[in-house]
């Protein structure tokens, strides 16, 4: 590696007094969810060192260190992508940082397309698995001291932190499936042959991102849960016309108040857990 996750970890505890248990991955289209948050503290991805920097619209690449209703949480606002052209190993390289700051519990967002032939725009999918499509693997590279090798992802998606988001999207009426995420690295839509052949695969919904910061997450131990906005219909909807960036940002900009709502009722949930 590079970068110690170590030095930029140091960093931020010099800078932060809040010390928080959960961290949180805004993807596409949840960027403007962090409404309620009380920021204490923001630093430009630019600003920590090894952070990758984030080109995609939509993404801000921000650090955002706050509080919802006293319960602390680090905020990670925007992800660098794989078919940004970024190694795997840097753009899974602010989990590791989270990892040594204490951070317990990872909640990963993203925009998805629906497989599920009985999910809607505007739904949300609460992870229950994945299906590592991207043809690319963050743990490859020499082994790292004290962490495992091989890594168990029999649970990558924790079953207390699914109960978790179950109870969120119950308090913040968003409607929920759970499902098996695909993730491919992109950055093209996939073909409706594609997307008949992941839909045989047993995906529910597809994306671009998620599943690297998973499998990193597990091997640092935390808990991880993943939730995704349907944003469209994968594959084409001939009816529809054609997919775009912009509609997939738009479906997340009309949904960012039930998000914002979610990830407040999240965090709550979950500092309630320990008590
Ligand atoms: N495919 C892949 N990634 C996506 C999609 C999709 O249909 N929608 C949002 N992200």
């Amino acid at each position: 590696m590079i970068f110690d996750p170590k030095i930029t970890a140091a960093l931020l505890r010099k800078e932060t007094g809040l010390r928080p248990a959960l961290g949180m991955v805004l993807g596409s289209g949840f960027q403007q969810a962090i409404t309620h948050l009380e920021v204490a503290r923001e630093f430009a991805y630019g600003q920590l060192p090894g952070f990758p920097t984030v080109g995609v619209t939509g993404h801000a690449g921000k650090l955002v260190v706050g509080t919802f209703d006293n319960v602390p949480v680090l905020v990670l606002k925007g992800r660098t992508h794989y078919y940004e052209g970024v190694e795997m190993e840097r753009l899974t390289f602010p989990v590791r940082v989270l990892a040594e700051l204490g951070i317990r519990t990872l909640l990963l967002t993203n925009a998805a397309g629906a497989v599920n032939r009985l999910y809607r725009s505007g739904d949300f999918m609460a992870l229950t698995d994945h299906i590592n499509f991207m043809g690319a693997n963050p743990l490859r590279g020499p082994a790292l001291p004290g962490l495992p090798r091989f890594v168990d992802l029999t649970r990558v998606y924790d079953r207390r932190m699914l109960k978790v988001a179950q109870m969120a999207a119950k308090k913040s009426k968003l409607r929920l499936h759970t499902g098996v995420y695909l993730a491919v690295s992109g950055p093209n839509y996939e073909t409706p042959a594609e997307i008949r052949a992941f839909r045989r695969l047993g995906a529910d919904a597809i994306g671009m991102s998620t599943v690297p910061e998973a499998i990193v997450a597990r091997q640092c131990g935390l808990a991880v849960a993943g939730i995704s906005c349907i944003t469209n219909k994968a594959g084409g909807d001939e009816k529809a016309g054609v997919l775009v960036h912009q509609d997939v940002l738009a479906m997340g900009e009309s949904k960012k108040d039930e998000m914002a709502r979610f990830l407040k009722a999240f965090a709550v949930h979950h500092a309630n857990l320990g008590k």
